[in-house]
């Protein structure tokens, strides 16, 4: 048995970054700040690498990973572009989107990684500090969300060490992250296909190619995305939507101007700044000891469909199978 790693947090400075890439290099687990989330990263060409993430993370099963690259051309050595991904590539990467396209076979991404697909999912992050680091690595980073199975995305390195500390080598601190949700996963296998909504809203998508995404109907059998099982992204608390007050006994999780919510996801009522507190806020409601949350109605445009989409999850009766 090999000892537990001790857990580095590093402040996101140049000499943190290329302590990480070496980390890296060197076959170990690196939790870094992109725009959406925290990612954990791995080598992705390296499959004990793989493999030892998907134990940190505990994972019962091997959903497939993004790869994160730095730039297009990166992104064209892993995977077939058709006109629509091509579009879609010029017109929002660096950013929070994540294409899922024909895999090349000479990808040289760790079979594992892509959990036996003949598709691979690639995204090139917009944050610098992640930017600076895939620059620093040169080849592709697979990076799920850098938590627990089953917890809340993590937009802080706090919540990164609270979930994996001595089971990853290096967490990047750099802040919270902007986004705040996990990116926007578009299928460009035939139609293009939403397969997750995301910190990219559908509108912005849908007006760069012209026309209407397709909608990929997951379920808990047959996820088109694997990792969008019903009861993904899952707090301890119990929650209740759309409420218009607490009940007795219930944290309010609330959302525009009212007076007596325990947390706000945007006293204005902008949906930028509720997307940005969602899982911090889920977190912190969790932390307190709440055992029951009455979230307030958050409307259904913009990033509202992935709020409510991780909301709806949020709320879902846990499968233990995420
Ligand atoms: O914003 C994000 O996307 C963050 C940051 C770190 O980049 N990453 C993230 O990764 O959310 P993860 O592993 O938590 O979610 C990735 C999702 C999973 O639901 C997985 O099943 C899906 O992408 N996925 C990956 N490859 C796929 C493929 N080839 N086909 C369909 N779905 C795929
Ligand atoms: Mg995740």
């Amino acid at each position: 048995m090999t000892a537990e790693p001790a857990t580095r947090v590093l402040k996101a400075d140049k000499a943190a970054i290329s302590a990480a890439a070496a980390c890296l290099a060197a076959g170990g687990l690196v939790a870094f700040p992109t725009e959406t989330v925290y990612g954990l990263g791995a080598d992705a060409g390296n499959g004990e690498v793989v493999a030892r993430l998907y134990a940190a993370k505990g994972r019962p099963r091997f959903n497939p990973l993004i790869a994160h690259v730095g730039s297009l051309e990166a992104a064209r050595r892993l995977g077939r572009f058709d006109a629509a991904a091509e579009t879609l590539a010029t017109t929002f990467w660096p950013g929070p989107l994540t294409l899922v396209l024909p895999k090349r076979p000479d990808a040289g991404i760790a079979d594992l990684a892509l959990a036996g697909l003949d598709s691979v999912a690639v995204r090139v992050p917009a944050h610098p500090v992640a930017r600076a680091l895939l620059a620093e690595f040169k080849g592709p980073v697979v990076a799920p969300s850098a938590n627990r199975s089953g917890h809340v995305s993590p937009t802080e390195a706090a919540h990164v060490l609270a979930d994996l500390r001595g089971r990853i080598d290096i967490i990047i601190d750099a802040g919270p992250c902007p986004v705040g949700l996990e990116s926007t996963i578009v299928a460009c296998l035939a139609d293009p296909t939403l397969l997750r909504p995301g910190g990219l809203p559908r509108e912005a998508i849908e007006r760069a190619l012209g026309r209407k995404l397709a909608d990929a109907t997951t379920d808990d059998e047959t996820p088109l995305a694997p990792g969008m099982l019903t009861s993904h992204y899952a707090p301890k608390a119990k929650l209740r939507l759309d409420a218009a007050a607490a009940e007795p006994g219930e944290a309010l999780l609330g959302f525009g101007p009212v007076p007596d919510a325990t947390l706000n996801l945007s006293p204005r009522g902008d949906l930028i700044e509720a997307a940005a507190n969602l899982f911090s806020h889920l977190r912190a409601l969790d932390a307190s000891g709440a055992k029951r949350i009455a979230v307030m109605k958050v409307p259904h445009e913009g990033l509202g469909e992935a709020i409510n989409d991780r909301l709806a999850r949020a709320a879902a009766p846990k499968t233990g199978t995420s």
